[in-house]
């Protein structure tokens, strides 16, 4: 076993065995406007639901140095945003929009995807995703270290959006979600085998 002082690592290196480690996560596309109204889209995997009631997600975005990135921006100054799941389908459309542009310039459009309008967020949502959560800005928290940060940010869902086929009696079929996984670096995984376990009394 080698155990190892995160305080004698890297920044990179922390991010190696800590995303190398805490995997498969599933990947948030999140969908936000900047002031002129602008459409964003960028994904993030440091993402997962925080409570069920009420309903939470969260999602953790870095800082570029001392800069928001452009979602975290919008987030925090419009208060809305929507979050896609990634699947089978969008992964490479949603791989491709991780680069970076301009602030007034669109991935989503570069990308191919297509935006529509929201029931309770002036954000568009994107039509090629089986689940999407219309989220309002909950709580934003700040975790600095030396000259960078993260902004942890809380969304409440306030619409769901699921398609046909993956909507069964209230609950998501998972085979038909066909959900991607994000491992580490350049690698992605597809659902694999699946078992069930009795839980103990
Ligand atoms: C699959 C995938 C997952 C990612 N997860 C995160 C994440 O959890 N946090 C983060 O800050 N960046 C993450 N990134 C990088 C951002 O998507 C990237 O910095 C993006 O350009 C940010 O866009 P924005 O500046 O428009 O917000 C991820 C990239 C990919 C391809």
């Amino acid at each position: 076993m080698k155990s190892i002082d995160p305080k004698s690592l890297s920044k990179r290196e922390n991010y190696g065995l800590l995303a190398g480690a805490i995997l498969p996560r599933p990947i948030a596309f999140v969908t936000s406007i900047n002031k002129d109204g602008v459409l964003n889209g960028a994904p993030f995997s440091f993402f997962n639901v925080v409570s069920s009631e009420p309903p939470l997600i969260s999602i953790s975005i870095g800082r570029k140095g001392t800069e928001k990135k452009d979602t975290a921006r919008n987030i925090l100054e419009q208060g809305e945003f929507v979050v896609h799941i990634t699947d089978e389908l969008n992964v490479k459309a949603v791989n491709d929009t991780a680069m970076n542009l301009p602030p007034n310039e669109s991935e989503i459009e570069k990308v191919g995807l297509t935006p529509v309008k929201s029931d309770l967020v002036k954000v568009p949502g994107l039509k090629e995703a089986p689940v999407r959560f219309e989220c309002k800005l909950e709580k934003h928290l700040t975790f600095e270290e030396g000259e960078t940060a993260t902004d942890f940010i809380v969304g409440r869902v306030v619409q769901y959006h699921v398609a046909e086929n993956v909507y069964n009696d209230g609950k998501i079929d998972v085979s038909e979600m066909k959900p991607i996984g994000r491992l580490s670096g350049k690698d992605y995984m597809k659902l694999g085998e699946i078992f069930s376990l009795e839980r103990p009394e």
